[in-house]
């Protein structure tokens, strides 16, 4: 085992600000860790008892990435997932680290354990060179004391697919099954993507999240030369009898005609399935093709197959690595230049002698076509005082400046605050993949 993998923590009562028992963190051992880290599932909920797909599906994701865990009393109490990826940021692509999963057991909670192996675990990706973290959130708040700021919102639509206004006469599409999962990985990550969009390259991923899916299923075309997938979806039919409602989880393709092809191919299950769910794809206007949207709700409103749009801002990401991130940032709108005062709270989870311990500094930004972000201060610039939180949401377009000072922490003088808002005029950004 690799020696910096394993930091003891000593046993120090609560109130001291410690763990009320000796705690581990190590890297997970998939020889030895296996039930304990079952059972933190099963307790989570994120296992249902004996359903051995799932099982596996853990283990594979467990495989694919990078697994911490802590013990305490010898065994692994709570564990995080941390998954290579990237995100784009316009057009370039930034390594990414996904925080993929954090979980801890019925007898570890409220001891800040999962926040400090959560810590340790971004430090290690970001020390190792990811430049940009991000995580789905099971609650607004948590994350924010790691640095992460939230995302934009993500529409997930409920309609009944034979309302889908699509004239596209579909082709018979070929049958997709878990033997796939590698083409269903090559055609994700080759997917037409936009501002904000991610992979996790891991092949396995894909796999674990079709085993994950109940009676998943997936439909599409293999239009490539080399018997490559074009487009397709994957379903996750599981509340579903007969009628549904089934929930599409991803959707790939790379031209206009390949998502339309894809949208009347879930027109063609309507006779039967009476409503489908999805999120909107990045870039398109889901309500665009549906027929008489408000009146379908109103008739369906609580009902089985209700219909609805509803949006949640439920991802969030945070900067790991300030000159580097700006480095990669080419803005066409114009320029600015700025002292920034970053906090990162995520300091005060992580020991002194951490790989990486956050962000906080001063810096000299330059923002433009070509961009750049050094340690230090300009007495002749004016001045950003942030959070890296609100940085990171300024930086991927979640909100403009003027926005987020009213309600993040982020303020500069108003010139800045209007300057940035014409700089930073950046598409809304999607990860179009959910984690
Ligand atoms: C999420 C989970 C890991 C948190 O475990 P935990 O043991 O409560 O977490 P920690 O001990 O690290 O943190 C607890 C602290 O976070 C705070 N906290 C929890 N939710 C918060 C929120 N939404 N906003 C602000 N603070 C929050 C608690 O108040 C507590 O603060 P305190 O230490 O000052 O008392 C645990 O509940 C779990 O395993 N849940 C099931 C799986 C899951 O949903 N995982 C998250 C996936 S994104």
């Amino acid at each position: 085992m690799n020696p910096r993998a394993r930091w003891r923590s000593p046993c120090v009562t609560m109130s001291d600000g410690g763990y009320n028992c000796p705690v581990e963190f190590r890297e997970y051992s998939a020889d030895s860790d296996k039930d304990a880290v079952h059972r933190i599932w099963l307790e989570t909920g994120w296992l249902e008892k004996d359903n051995k797909a799932q099982v596996e599906g853990m283990d594979l994701f467990l495989s694919a990435g990078k697994a911490l865990v802590a013990d305490i009393g010898g065994e692994a109490e709570c564990l995080v997932l941390t998954m290579p990826g990237t995100i784009r940021h316009l057009k370039d692509d930034l390594p990414l680290s996904c925080v993929a999963a954090v979980t801890t057991s019925r007898i570890a909670r409220k001891q800040r354990i999962a926040a400090k192996l959560t810590a340790i675990a971004v430090a290690q990706d970001a020390a190792d060179g990811a430049l940009v973290s991000g995580l789905g959130m099971f609650e607004q708040g948590y994350y924010n004391k790691l640095g992460y700021g939230t995302g934009g919102y993500e529409h997930w639509i409920s309609f009944d697919p034979s309302r889908l206004s699509v004239n596209a006469a579909p082709r018979v599409p070929r049958r997709i099954t878990l033997d796939d999962w590698k083409l269903v990985h090559e055609a994700r990550l080759s997917r037409k993507r936009g501002h904000g969009s991610c992979n996790l390259t891991p092949p396995e991923t894909t796999r674990a999240e079709m085993l994950w899916a109940k009676n998943g299923f997936g439909l599409g075309y293999a239009d490539g030369e080399t018997g490559k997938l074009t487009h397709h979806f994957w379903c996750d039919a599981k509340d579903g009898g007969e009628h549904g409602p089934y929930t599409v989880c991803w959707m790939a393709y790379e031209t206009r005609e390949q998502f339309l092809e894809l949208m009347a191919l879930l027109k063609n299950q309507g006779d039967q399935v009476l409503s489908l769910r999805m999120r909107e794809p990045a870039g398109i206007q889901l309500q665009d093709l549906i027929t008489q949207p408000f009146k379908h709700y109103d008739l369906t409103e609580k009902g089985k197959y209700e219909a609805r749009a509803s949006a949640y801002a439920y991802w969030q990401m945070r900067i790991c690595n300030v000159p580097s991130c700006i480095e990669r940032t080419r803005l066409p709108f114009g320029e600015a230049r700025f002292n920034l005062k970053l906090s990162d709270p995520i300091e005060a989870l992580l020991e002194e002698n951490a790989p990486w311990r956050g962000c906080a500094g001063d810096y000299v930004v330059a923002l433009g076509e070509s961009s750049g972000a050094e340690t230090g201060h300009d007495d002749s610039l004016p001045t950003m005082t942030a959070s890296v939180n609100a940085f990171t949401r300024l930086w991927l377009g979640v909100r403009p400046a003027s926005s987020l000072r009213y309600t993040d922490y982020l303020d500069a003088p108003p010139e800045l605050i209007e300057t940035l808002d014409s700089v930073l005029r950046l598409p809304v950004p999607h990860p179009d993949w959910e984690f």
